[in-house]
């Protein structure tokens, strides 16, 4: 019995030794000193030795297996000692290495395009204001002359909430509430830029797109001031060389109404595919302010007078960068966002 023992420690002993792994060494525990090791089997087996035997034989086994478990912490802290300066000698962290840079977004061309709008009539002394996109069929439609069943309400269809309540269809509502916030008859010089919705959707519809609509209100305001704010603004925003033209138009809320155009930007007013061989684009609606529309807004038509305009932002951005399809915005293609 006692040589069997001694036999058993020495191959463990020696399989210690040469274990070079930790992987390794837990296969030897588990061989050993597992459930079902061949110490843990000795051990079950003292039952079957006489009484004088077994506290000896016992005492040898215990001895040998904490001697094996002390082997094994030894030769545990070494294998991780080995595999510490292993890595230390082969891992390097190059602190030289350029670091990694976050990917920059940046503002989508349609924000470019309103900054560059909002930009032009602040320092043309505009005040920037705004309006509900959920609007009131009155402020909406009513107010600025066209009643229920008026034929030009189609044009602009809309999504309805309730029979009095819709998205808006154009910036114009803004025109009556912003004369209802101030006292009667004061001045006005403001531009409202945002979101309107129609029922529309092609190249160069959307259901939703904004629009910047203008109003400015004070004594002795004419279509020559009109005229004279928008051509500096096309100036501002296209360049020098490009010139304006008003056409005779028609809008319920003002009159006279004028559509404008700019001379194509693509070919310099020669005729192209862009502008249809005209060598025109019309970029905005416009117009002196309806008597009716001012007094709706508690306006005297006898004392004040105004001019109200408004154009829509993507059509002005896809003049700017030279965009054909205006759903192009929309789609959040990053292919088409990263050219600008
Ligand atoms: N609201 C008009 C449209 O959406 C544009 C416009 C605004 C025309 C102000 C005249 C005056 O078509």
């Amino acid at each position: 019995m006692e040589k069997e023992l001694m036999a058993l420690r020495d191959a463990a002993t020696q399989e210690l030794v040469q274990a070079n792994d930790l992987s390794s060494l837990n296969e030897l525990r588990v061989k050993y000193l597992g459930k079902k090791g061949s110490l843990t089997a000795i051990l079950r087996g003292l039952g079957g030795l006489s009484p004088e035997e077994r506290p000896r034989i016992g005492q040898v086994v215990n001895e040998i297996r904490e001697e094996m478990e002390r082997l094994l912490a030894e030769k545990t802290e070494e294998l991780k000692a080995v595999e510490l300066s292993r890595r230390l000698a082969s891992e390097r962290i190059d602190v030289t290495l350029p670091g990694r840079r976050p990917e920059m977004g940046h503002l989508h061309p349609l924000t470019k395009t309103l900054d560059i709008i909002k930009d032009t009539f602040m320092r043309m002394g505009f005040e920037i204001v705004g309006g509900p996109e959920v609007e009131r069929d009155f402020y909406n439609f009513e107010a600025l002359g066209l009643p229920k069943n008026h034929p030009a309400r189609d044009m602009q269809d809309s999504f309805y909430i309730t029979e009095e309540i819709l998205l808006r269809t154009h910036t114009s509502p803004v025109q009556v509430r912003t004369m209802l916030a101030h006292p009667p008859n004061h001045p006005i010089r403001v531009i409202a830029p945002g979101k309107v919705y129609r029922r529309d959707y092609d190249a160069t519809h959307a259901p939703m797109f904004q629009q910047v609509e203008g109003l400015v209100v004070d004594k002795g305001i004419t279509l020559g001031d009109l005229k004279g704010t928008l051509e500096l603004f096309v100036q501002e925003v296209f360049g020098k060389d490009v010139k304006m033209r008003m056409r005779p138009s028609f809008f319920p809320f003002t009159e006279p109404s004028a559509e404008v155009d700019i001379s194509c930007v693509m070919c310099s007013g020669k005729g192209c595919r862009v502008c249809k061989g005209t060598g025109w684009l019309e970029i905005l609606g416009s117009g002196m302010v309806h008597p009716r529309v001012l007094e709706g807004g508690n306006y005297d038509t006898a004392v004040v007078s105004g001019f109200a305009f408004g154009m829509g932002v993507e059509r002005i951005a896809m003049l700017l960068y030279g965009i054909d399809d205006l759903r192009l915005f929309f789609d959040n293609d990053l292919r088409f966002l990263r050219q600008f």
